[in-house]
This record gives C-alpha cells, structure tokens and sequence, in this order.
C-alpha cells in the first residue's frame, strides 16, 4: 500500500471558532484524513506570544478541541493533540532558532504588525515565534503544510530554515510545500461586506457556540445593499451585502445562485436575511450539541489529547533525536 502524504497544521487557541472559519475551512478537514495522514494541534505555546489570560487560554484550549471534533475531525483518523504536551516542539524550537538569522526574524510582517500592536510587550518569543513554528512543522516531516495567506512567509522561512540544516548535516529534514486548500466559502462580516467575518467585529460574527436567537438577530440585522432595487441578486461589485448572504447560503444548502434568486424572487430581503440564519442555524445545531456533549465528558476529551501526544511524541522525538544527534549532542 502507499503511504499517505503527512499534512500538519497548527491552530492557536486565541479566540472563538466561527461561520467564516467553518464554511471557508474546517468543513473541508473532515475529508482530507482520507487522502493525508492530518496532524493538528492547539498552538497554546505560541499563544503566549501575547498576554493570555491563564484560565481562558485553559478553556479556550479544551473548548476549540471539542468544536474542531464537533465539525468532524475524527481523532481515531487524525492526530489531535495539544502544543505543550509535545515537549519537542519547545527543544527543536531552541535548536532553530540558532540557525535562524536576526535578519531574517526583523523582516516577518506578522512580527511587525505585532509588535505595533503590542508596543508595551515586544519580548523575545513574539520575536522568535517562527523558529518555534519551523520546529513545529520539520519535526513531523510533513509533505504538505495548509497555509492562509497571512502564515506564507512564516513557511517560506521554513523551508529556508530546514535547507539551511540540510546543507550542513545533510538531509534530516522533509522540504514541506505549502498546501492551497480547496477554496471554500470566503465569508465577510454581516454587518461590514467588504471585510472578512473576523470575531474583532462581534456584531457581524456569527459563532459556532452562538444561541440560535442570537444568530437569527444578527442575521436580520445583516447589511444589504442601499439600491432601491431590493432584490436577491447575485452581484458581488453593486451588492456585496446580498452576495456575502447568498454565498453563504449556498454553502450552507448547496443550492447554486440561480435557484437561490428563483427562491426569493418578488420578496425583497425581509424573507430571505432570515432564512439565510435558519438554514445556518440548523448547520450549527448538531455541531453546538456535540461541542457542548464532549466538554462534559471530560475522560473523553482527555483520552484524546492523550493519545494525541502520544503519537505525536513518536514522530516527533524520532526527528529530535536525528537532530541532536547531527548536531553534536551526546545522546541521551
Ligand atoms: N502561526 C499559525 C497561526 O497563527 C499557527 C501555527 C503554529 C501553525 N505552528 C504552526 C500553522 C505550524 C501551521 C503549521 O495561524
């Protein structure tokens, strides 16, 4: 049998999990297992980058496991794990960021913006962060690794990285390619159009723990268009509002464009802003319970980031011990 390619990624347990990142990413995971060996876990060292509050990071942790099981991450066919539990990430994180240069580090955009943003709390590991995300990649030995837009530069570094090893110690590390998923639904705030869904304007996010009334106002609140048209037209430039409540309709019921103006034809948006939430809310529903099932059942949720570790400490140690060994460490 052929081996699967391996893919990874890392999620950091910052905020709240919502519409936007379901329809333009986790729906598409559940599948993935079977054609890749998936690794996955909860970033909560990188977390730390920036001030956390310790029992909301411990909550936020725990609670965006359940929601990313919830959506169909099956852990018996993934590798659902948590960060710190995986002391590797922390010790290669150390070795890379000795073959890392400060040049390098000053120029990532990410560190910039966040430095800017975090002016009274520029420390060293908001610094290093892609080092720390380098170990976290090459010790899996991925094929592929699922990038957004903003984490391209962080796995350009990478790849320099993991060459640059190479080229002294010959070849210990995969050169893992960035993936470009399949495009799901780009999803833009309810109340601002022209901005992607972002939990930093709560009024337009809808959340996939929301109560279903509070998903239902936001919707019939949502931004349509000023035309005095008011007619469900697919027409993204004139009407981005309608169009953002139409791709995600479509998304939620598989209905195309044509069948959704044909629906709504002749009924202005007073019928259709609330049915765009029904049929959300209904999508939601079984993924709110099962969130909400499996963080009651702790045992459970504990006997998968265990497992979790476990396998993931395999492969991970494995690499780690190439490394320490390639460098010049006396092996333990
Ligand atoms: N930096 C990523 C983000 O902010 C999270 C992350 C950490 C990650 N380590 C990773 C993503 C490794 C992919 C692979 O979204």
């Amino acid at each position: 049998m052929d081996e699967k390619k391996v893919m990874l990624s890392g999620i950091q347990p910052s905020g709240d999990l919502h519409l936007g990142n379901y329809l333009g990413a986790i729906k598409n995971w559940a599948e993935r297992a079977e054609q890749f060996e998936c690794y996955y876990f909860m970033a909560d060292l990188h977390t730390i980058t920036v001030r956390q509050n310790p029992a909301d990071l411990r909550r936020r942790t725990l609670e965006q496991l359940a929601q990313y099981i919830a959506c169909g991450l099956d852990p018996e066919k993934n590798t659902l794990f948590i960060q710190s539990h995986v002391p590797a990430h922390a010790e290669l994180g150390w070795v890379l960021n000795c073959y890392t240069m400060f040049g390098e580090l000053s120029r990532m955009t990410q560190f910039k913006d966040k430095a800017a943003k975090h002016k009274d709390n520029i420390n060293g590991g908001l610094f290093t962060y892609p080092s720390l995300m380098a170990a976290d990649i090459l010790l899996y030995q991925p094929d592929y690794v699922p990038v957004g837009e903003d984490q391209k530069q962080h796995c350009e570094l990478t790849r320099d990285v993991a060459q640059r090893f190479n080229h002294i110690y010959g070849d210990v590390f995969k050169i893992p390619e960035p993936y470009i998923p399949k495009a799901g639904a780009r999803v833009m705030g309810l109340t601002t159009p022209d901005t992607k869904m972002s939990k930093s304007i709560p009024e337009g996010c809808v959340f996939l723990m929301e109560k279903p009334e509070d998903i239902q106002r936001k919707f019939k609140r949502a931004v349509t268009d000023s035309d005095t048209e008011r007619c469900v037209r697919f027409d993204p430039a004139a009407k981005p509002g309608v169009a953002n409540l139409m791709n995600i309709y479509s998304a939620v019921t598989g209905k195309t464009m044509p069948e959704i103006e044909a629906e709504f034809a002749g009924q202005g948006y007073g019928k259709f802003k609330p049915a765009v939430g029904e049929a959300v809310i209904e999508i939601l529903r079984p993924i709110r319970e099962e969130a909400g099932r499996i963080l009651q059942d702790k045992a459970y949720l504990e006997s998968v980031y265990k497992a979790g570790a476990e396998k993931a400490s395999y492969v991970a140690n494995k690499t780690l011990r190439k490394v320490y060994k390639k460098i010049g460490f006396v092996a333990r």
